[in-house]
């Protein structure tokens, strides 16, 4: 008899999101079962509970223990979704420009320094405004724009006293004059599922800080760049978010690969937990390779 598929949700909350993937995955009639981060715990010398999955897709709020799972799981040969590979690279603001920068995908300039000393200069001989962004991080949350010389001193000295060691990496990016609005796109595998603009009056557009979303058509432009997004950071699940330059065209501004799409599924009429399930399945049947 043929064994039934075995699926791992690896989840921190359980999210509006994590409730339509949980009903997603009854409805098919999968075999699944809920991993609360909070709860497990990895016996390196003993794989074994672990290889019974088939896939683990990994829901984590915490981008640590998200990325640290993935890392054991892919270790013990699970395949996650996403890989641990991909997860480093989104999770880490500057290691994604690298990558698109290395890939020749469009992004707004970016200049990293490690101290604050280093930093003041590189942000005046970058010009004003600016934005500062910790590497790591999500929610639009302590993302500063810097319009001259005096709010650069103070939020530099405030993040060398007060910010944690991720803080001492100025990642420093240019400041980018978008239409009132940011576009967020959906990507599985090879595919732009959906995406919506972020409206808002402020000029941090997430929907977690109230920006407001509406339908985006896919034109031929918008998928061109979001493939080849997905291409740079190794591919997978994914959502792209690009910023409209009134010149330049589409800016990649980052990638999330653990993204909520409370917003996106009702405005779409897409069911993106659906398509989720499937492509985890597809994993699980090793169907598809996922890019290392
Ligand atoms: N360089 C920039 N120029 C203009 N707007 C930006 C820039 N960087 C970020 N934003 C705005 O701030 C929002 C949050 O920034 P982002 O880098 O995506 O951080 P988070 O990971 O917290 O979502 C973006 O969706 C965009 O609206
Ligand atoms: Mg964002």
């Amino acid at each position: 008899m043929q064994r039934r598929l075995k699926i791992g949700v690896l989840y921190s909350r359980v999210r509006v999101e994590e409730k339509w993937i949980f009903a997603a995955m009854e409805k098919r009639g999968i075999d699944y079962e809920r991993l609360d981060d909070r709860a497990i715990s990895f016996d390196l010398e003993n794989p074994k509970p672990w290889r019974a999955f088939d896939a683990v897709l990994e829901r984590s709020i915490s981008y640590t223990s998200g990325l640290y799972a993935l890392r054991l799981l892919n270790s013990f040969g699970v395949p996650t979704v996403n890989t641990a590979a991909v997860a480093e690279v989104c999770g880490d603001k500057l290691t994604t420009s690298a990558m698109l920068a290395k890939a020749g995908v469009a992004q707004p300039r970016n200049v990293v320094a490690f101290t604050p000393e280093a930093a003041l200069e590189a942000i005046e001989a970058f010009g004003y405004p600016v934005v500062l962004k910790p590497v790591v991080g999500s929610w639009g949350r302590l993302l500063a724009k810097i319009n001259d010389r005096d709010a650069a001193e103070a939020v530099l000295e405030h993040k060398a006293t007060l910010g944690s060691v991720q803080h001492s990496v100025f990642y420093i990016q240019e400041f980018i004059e978008k239409p009132g609005r940011d576009i967020r796109a959906i990507l599985i595998g090879d595919r732009v599922l959906t995406a919506m603009y972020r409206n808002s009056e402020h000029w941090i557009t997430n929907t977690a800080r109230g920006g407001s979303g509406e339908l985006c058509p896919i034109t031929p432009e918008i998928e061109d760049i979001c493939l080849r997004a997905s291409k740079a950071v190794g591919g997978g699940l994914l959502g792209v978010d690009l910023i409209e330059h009134s010149e330049r065209g589409y800016l990649v501004n980052e990638i999330n690969h653990t993204m909520e799409f409370h917003t996106m599924q009702p405005l779409s009429g897409i069911d993106i937990a659906g398509e989720i399930v499937e492509y985890a399945v597809q994993i699980a049947e090793g169907k598809m390779q996922n890019a290392e």
